[in-house]
């Protein structure tokens, strides 16, 4: 009997079928000797669209990244290694798309080491960062030194946005970013939830959402689920996926969480 007879038998959830495409997509290649993968799924993408815009900008953003060396953050923390890996990581392209777009205000959700907001700002007058975690930044081995946080070019705020109060208290801050930078738990749960709060956003000339992590098997829903004019700008940003997404007009999307 082959395999995929035997696996029939099974009865299988959505959850069983992925942990097993995780296991067995470690024996697929001939070489795996990767520092590090993930399963995917490749797919075609006539339904989604984009703007000659949204394009524009990021061709803008990759050439400014290709000729850029950040020098943020601390050599003696093991995410550094990444800094300034083009392509392949998204540091450069997110210091590009602030420097392309003359973007001021920045959110980012998912604080972590700090790398990403230091990023974001190296180089970049007249910014804020505004970063969200729910664990404060010293719980992490940090990039920050206590001088960085000055809550005038960055400050970090405590609080899960996908809750209703915290977003309530916080929507100024998020209606009025030029940028917003999702990195947060990919749980297949506070991304929907982020999505619909995103919805609410008014109106305004410019506004972004960029998105980590877009080619995991499990945010592979969340991102065709969106319909705003968007990108998957994975070649030149993180190798695990990253997509930017027109939300000037708030964020459209196909809630099918189900
Ligand atoms: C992948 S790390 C962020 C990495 C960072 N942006 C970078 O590129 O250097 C994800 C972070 O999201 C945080 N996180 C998890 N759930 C969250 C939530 N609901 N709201 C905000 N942050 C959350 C985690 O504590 C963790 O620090």
């Amino acid at each position: 009997m082959s395999i995929a007879k035997l696996l029939d038998m099974f009865p299988m959830n959505r959850q069983h079928a992925r942990s097993l495409y995780r296991h067995f997509s470690k024996k697929i290649l001939r070489n795996n000797g990767i520092g590090h993968y993930e399963p995917s799924i490749i797919y075609s993408k006539e339904d989604a669209t984009s703007t000659i815009e949204l394009i524009d900008l990021m061709a803008d953003a990759v050439k400014i990244a290709a000729h850029t060396n950040l020098g943020c953050g601390k050599l003696n923390l093991p995410d550094s290694q990444f800094l300034n890996v083009f392509p392949g990581e998204h540091y450069r392209l997110l210091n590009a798309i602030v420097r392309a777009s003359e973007s001021k205000k920045i959110v980012e959700i998912g604080t972590a080491t700090g790398l990403s907001a230091l990023a974001m700002q190296e180089s970049v007058p007249d910014v804020s960062v505004i970063t969200y975690d729910i664990f404060e930044w010293d719980k992490f081995p940090t990039h920050f030194d206590k001088t960085d946080l000055d809550g005038i070019r960055m400050k970090q705020v405590i609080g899960n946005l996908s809750g209703d109060v915290f977003f309530k208290q916080n929507f100024n801050v998020l209606n009025n970013a030029d940028i917003i930078f999702m990195d947060a738990p990919k749980d297949d749960i506070f991304e929907y939830k982020m999505a619909q709060k995103l919805s609410t956003l008014t109106r305004k000339e410019f506004r972004l959402l960029i998105i980590d992590d877009i080619q995991f098997v499990n945010m592979i829903d969340f991102w065709r689920s969106i319909e705003s004019p968007k990108i998957d700008m994975t070649s030149f940003g993180h190798w695990s996926g990253t997509g930017v997404v027109d939300i000037s007009d708030g964020l459209r999307y196909r809630d099918y969480i189900n």
